[in-house]
């Protein structure tokens, strides 16, 4: 089997590449410890000073394994998936997405987080928590009003509908979109010259500019505690067994 993420350095510039593409990407509770340990690591070695997160085939990410989810329901602190979120929340130093295509779930909430986000033109974007009958993470439930407003954030998180790299453009989600060949040449320039710069400088910057730090890590707690429970809850199971069994969710029967 394939390495479901692959990380390199080189140059002062960690890649991770997310290599799932016969399931769109999906992340799994390994490949989400990969993505964290490597964020996580990088903040103390100082052959790194920047990272570069993207996807494979058509994907960045589909978000978390539906199939995870069904069968590892628990979000606690200890799980990767937690780790990573916290992962994005607290490091210093650079984070670069390039999106090369789908970005569902954290494949979207994850951009708020990172730095400079650049994408392709086919990329599309979406926020189904709650058509899965879950609710945002990622402090997205706080970041995205924040953003743009709660009409806005509404239409994204609620009506959960995909959106194109024009209006993740428009909406300030990514920095700029450039041809699908151009993506990586891009993204990985820009990692180059933040790694060129003085690193102690760019630490300091970036965590100047994200100086609400402990509210975004309170409120992935919050969303976290009430993510676990919906998770289970007859609902979510309904939503995703529809995925499953390619068939629409009927939630009908909930009141
Ligand atoms: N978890 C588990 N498996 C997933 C997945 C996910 N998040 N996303 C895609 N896959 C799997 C599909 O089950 C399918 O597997 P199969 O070939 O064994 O049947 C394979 O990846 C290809 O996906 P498919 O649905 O056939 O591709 P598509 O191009 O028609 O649609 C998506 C792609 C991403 C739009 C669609 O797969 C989807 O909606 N996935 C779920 C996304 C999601 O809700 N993520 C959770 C966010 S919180």
């Amino acid at each position: 089997m394939s390495e479901q993420v692959i990380v390199s350095v080189e140059n002062g510039i960690q890649k991770l590449t997310i290599n799932r593409a016969e399931k769109k990407n999906a992340l799994t509770q390994d490949m989400y410890a990969i993505l964290a340990d490597s964020l996580v690591n990088a903040e103390t070695n100082p052959d790194i000073r920047v990272s570069v997160i993207t996807g494979t085939a058509d994907s960045f990410t589909s978000g978390n394994d539906l199939m995870d989810f069904l069968q590892n329901p628990a979000q606690d602190e200890k799980t990767p998936v937690i780790r990573f979120l916290n992962a994005l929340a607290i490091i210093r130093k650079p984070l670069v997405a390039a999106v090369n295509g789908l970005a569902v779930g954290v494949g979207t909430t994850m951009l708020l987080h990172c730095d400079l986000v650049y994408a392709s033109e086919n990329a599309s974007f979406t926020l189904p928590f709650v058509n899965l009958a879950l609710v945002p993470e990622a402090a997205s439930s706080y970041l995205l009003p924040k953003m743009l407003g709660h009409q806005r954030a509404a239409e994204l998180l609620l009506l959960g509908e995909k959106f194109d790299a024009e209006k993740a453009l428009r909406y300030g989600i990514v920095n700029e979109i450039v041809s699908a060949e151009d993506l990586e040449k891009t993204a990985m320039g820009a990692a180059e010259k933040l790694a060129a710069k003085a690193p102690e400088a760019l630490r300091l910057a970036k965590s100047l500019m994200k100086g609400d730090g402990d509210k975004v890590l309170e409120q992935m707690k919050e969303e976290g505690e009430i993510f676990q429970s919906r998770l289970v809850s007859p609902e979510a199971r309904e939503a995703m067994t529809a995925f499953m069994e390619r068939r629409t969710p009927d939630f009908t029967k909930f009141s």
